[in-house]
């Protein structure tokens, strides 16, 4: 991103200097997924694409934010917050959050853009707000802690924009380090930064398919994980070894189908991404790859939330010279997938699985080399 053509844009909108330019990432889930919501264990990375804000303060309590990419301006006061439509409601939902936690507020103008694609799977929704927390902690002049913010900003999606969502996406965005994933366990919220192994490109393949129903089909997972929680009789199914889970589904009856592959999803990448932080400390890209691997046919057959353009898009980069593995990555249903894959070869795998892709399915996929990035940051100010 180019500060000084955000600053310049800030510019014509509000005929001033901007005093702040903040950013926070998208993130990609490396693995650990549908995971957060159950307790679980989660590696996520936030990547070189985010959302930009360029502010100002104000002397009064207005908060105004024009999104360029959209071309629309909208505006509320931090004293009265009503729930309305649209994009304003993720700052609206950051600001009432941080009322409510006791943060004194400023106003301010700002102008806001950026290049997370938005329902790829690729969390635009929480860079957005851990983008505008990171404005009001600028403005504001408190201290940015992040994991809090994180935590704020769950419960801005959860309870003003209605959002069933875990912890990940935001803490993803809020904590991660540069060259480094994330590793979460999402009960204690305990954070380790792991370095990403040397030699190594991390690829998001983007399907370019979106799935209308996400919510309830993911509110559904959420639920049937709950189910077989309760006939495990623990808490959340983090709580679960998989020994545990084979000696008890052959002794006893009572769970439904479904609900048993939910929970051997859940139980068996838990399992996956505690082995996948010992494998990288270990340098076993090969090991990891496979990890992926099995991932993937877990969502496909025992958690269901695949479609084919994934499936396609995941055989099409298994098969590719140089690729470790590959899965679907975010909620599924559509978005994209994300394949390891040796450095050297990233850029012609990347042309080989889009025109495989475009062979096998008939669609376009867009590719995103990327690198780990740092979660919000402060950028001028
Ligand atoms: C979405 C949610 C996350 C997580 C993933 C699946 O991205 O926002 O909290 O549950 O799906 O791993």
């Amino acid at each position: 991103m180019d500060t000084k053509n955000l600053a310049s844009q800030f510019a014509a909108h509000f005929n001033a200097k901007p005093s702040f330019i903040v950013r926070a990432p998208g993130r990609v889930n490396l693995i650990g997924e549908h995971t957060d919501y159950n307790d679980g264990f989660v590696l996520p990375m936030a990547i070189d694409h985010g959302i930009w804000l360029a502010l100002r303060p104000r002397s009064d309590d207005q908060v105004r934010i024009a999104a360029l990419d959209l071309e629309t301006e909208s505006a509320f006061e931090l004293h009265s917050l009503t729930r309305g439509n649209g994009w304003i409601e993720y700052a609206k939902g950051v600001a009432n959050e941080l009322l409510k936690a006791g943060y004194p507020l400023n106003g301010f103008d700002a102008v806001m853009t950026g290049d997370v694609p938005r329902g790829a799977g690729l969390s635009s929704s929480a860079a957005v707000e851990l983008a505008i927390a990171r404005a009001f902690a600028a403005v504001s002049n408190f201290e940015w802690d992040a994991p809090k913010m994180a935590r704020l900003a769950q419960k801005a999606e959860n309870e003003w924009v209605g959002v069933n969502c875990g912890i990940m996406d935001q803490m993803a965005s809020a904590a991660c380090r540069e060259g480094h994933a994330l590793f979460l366990d999402c009960r204690s919220l305990e954070i380790q930064h792991a370095p990403l192994p040397k030699g190594v490109s991390v690829v998001i393949l983007d399907t370019s398919t979106r799935r209308g129903l996400v919510e309830s089909a993911y509110n559904e997972r959420r639920s049937q994980c709950e189910e077989a929680a309760r006939w495990f009789g623990v808490q959340a199914l983090r709580d679960v070894s998989i020994d545990e889970f084979n000696t008890k589904i052959k002794s006893e009856l009572g769970l439904s189908e479904v609900a048993l592959k939910r929970a051997r999803h859940i139980i068996t990448e838990n399992a996956r991404v505690l082995e996948a932080m010992e494998v990288m400390k270990a340098g076993s890209v090969k090991r990891l790859g496979e990890l992926f691997n099995a991932s993937h046919a877990s969502l496909r057959d025992d958690f269901e939330v695949t479609n084919d353009a994934l499936n396609i898009m995941v055989t099409c980069a298994q098969e590719q010279d140089g690729c470790f593995g590959a899965r679907m990555t975010g909620a599924g249903f559509g978005g994209c997938a994300v394949a390891l894959v040796e450095e050297k070869k990233a850029e012609a795998f990347a042309n080989a699985v889009a025109s495989a892709y475009r062979r096998r399915s008939g669609m376009e996929a867009s590719v995103y080399v990327c690198k780990a990035s740092a979660g919000a940051s402060l950028e001028l100010g």
